[in-house]
């Protein structure tokens, strides 16, 4: 539990910490990637390339310490980051790591000792927060390992045919090497996939969304090749251009809360470019459900030229 003058000292700092936000951020990164190398193998490491390196983490121990009188506020987007971090298989003795890094980084930036009372209350804060984080996402591994085909962590799958759908898509079915059960889903939600990256030398995780509704025996995932600059993505490039069936690749559970809310009503997907690909496995499932039921009216409007900013 904070002591009310440790919350007044974390009050007290935010603004010099929120106006050093990026060099915080970008400190703490390479302090803890380059001391424990084996964690770029969980972190996106895209993110670090491109200049858009995963500030998620330091700023939300930021909004932590803003709303520190009442944090329950925070309680649907932590779950969210949970839902993330159990899709990465992140575990408890990670946040020690981070912790760590964080608070030295705090300390290095601000040019305040490891030992002063300011880092001892941001380090309270820090553990609160763990704390919270590391309860939650055990109850979400139970969950899934306890669901019928269901697993926690990484699982062996291997790629049984791959498709192209256009010149920059591929669809690639996966399924569990072990020939075990799968467990169901809701359409729209995505799994995390794991590879070894040639171009790096290390593996790397994505996100992708399942584009089929379950069906029991394998996922199905659709993945564009991003380039950008003439830079292939590391991931989307290797599975696109690289990865063929017969090959073998990490995945993790089903997760992610973005599904069809209501399938009794009218349902509008709309959607652009490759961020059809939840919607076609919801299109799917809502269609799977008619059959036994009556049909709902479903609009499914789509078009990989949809403008970013709507008129
Ligand atoms: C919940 C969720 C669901 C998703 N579902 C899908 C899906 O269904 N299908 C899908 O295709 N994607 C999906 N994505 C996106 C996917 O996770 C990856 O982000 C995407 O495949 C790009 O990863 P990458 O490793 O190929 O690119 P990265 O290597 O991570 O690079 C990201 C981008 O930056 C560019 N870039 C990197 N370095 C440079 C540089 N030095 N100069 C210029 N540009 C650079 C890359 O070209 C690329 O465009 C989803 C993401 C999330 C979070
Ligand atoms: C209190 C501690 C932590 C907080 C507040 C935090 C916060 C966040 C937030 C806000 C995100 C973005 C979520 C999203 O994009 O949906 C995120 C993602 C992520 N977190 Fe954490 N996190 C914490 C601890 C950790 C730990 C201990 C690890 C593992 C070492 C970790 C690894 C990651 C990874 C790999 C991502 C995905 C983003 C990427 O790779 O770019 N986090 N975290």
């Amino acid at each position: 539990m904070l002591t009310s003058q440790q919350k007044t000292l974390i009050q007290q700092t935010i603004p010099v910490l929120k106006a050093n936000g990026t060099v915080l951020t970008d400190y703490f990164y390479h302090r803890m990637l380059s001391q424990v190398p084996e964690l770029r193998e969980t972190f996106n490491m895209g993110h670090q390339r491109d200049g858009k390196q995963a500030k998620a983490l330091a700023n939300a121990v930021l909004a932590y310490a803003e709303n520190i009188d009442d944090p329950s506020v925070l309680l649907p987007v932590i779950t969210m980051i949970c839902q993330k971090h159990v899709s990465l298989n992140i575990q408890a003795p990670d946040y020690s790591i981070v912790g760590e890094h964080l608070l030295h980084s705090i300390s290095e930036v601000l040019s305040v000792p490891m030992e002063d009372e300011l880092i001892g209350a941001w380090g309270a804060a820090y553990q609160e927060l763990a704390a919270l984080m590391i309860d939650t996402e055990k109850k979400i591994y139970a969950q899934l390992a306890k669901e019928q085909g269901g697993w926690s962590g990484w699982r062996e799958f291997t790629i049984v045919k791959k498709v192209a759908e256009t010149a920059k898509v591929s669809s690639l079915y996966l399924a569990p090497t072990d020939n075990l059960a799968l467990p169901d889903y809701l359409p729209g939600q995505y799994i995390s996939v794991r590879i070894n990256v040639p171009s790096l030398g290390y593996k790397q995780p994505r996100q992708y969304s399942l584009s089929t509704a379950p069906n029991g025996q394998f996922f199905r995932i659709t993945v564009k090749e991003e380039m950008l600059s003439q830079e292939p993505g590391y991931v989307s490039s290797t599975l696109h251009q690289q990865m063929q069936v017969g090959d073998l690749l990490e995945v993790s559970a089903p997760m992610g809360d973005f599904r069809v809310k209501d399938a009794t009503k009218h349902n509008v997907l709309i959607s652009a470019g490759i961020g059809i690909t939840p919607m076609v496995a919801m299109l799917e499932g809502l269609t799977q459900k008619d059959n036994s039921t009556s049909l709902p009216a479903i609009s499914f409007f789509m078009s990989h030229k949809m403008p970013h900013t709507m008129p």
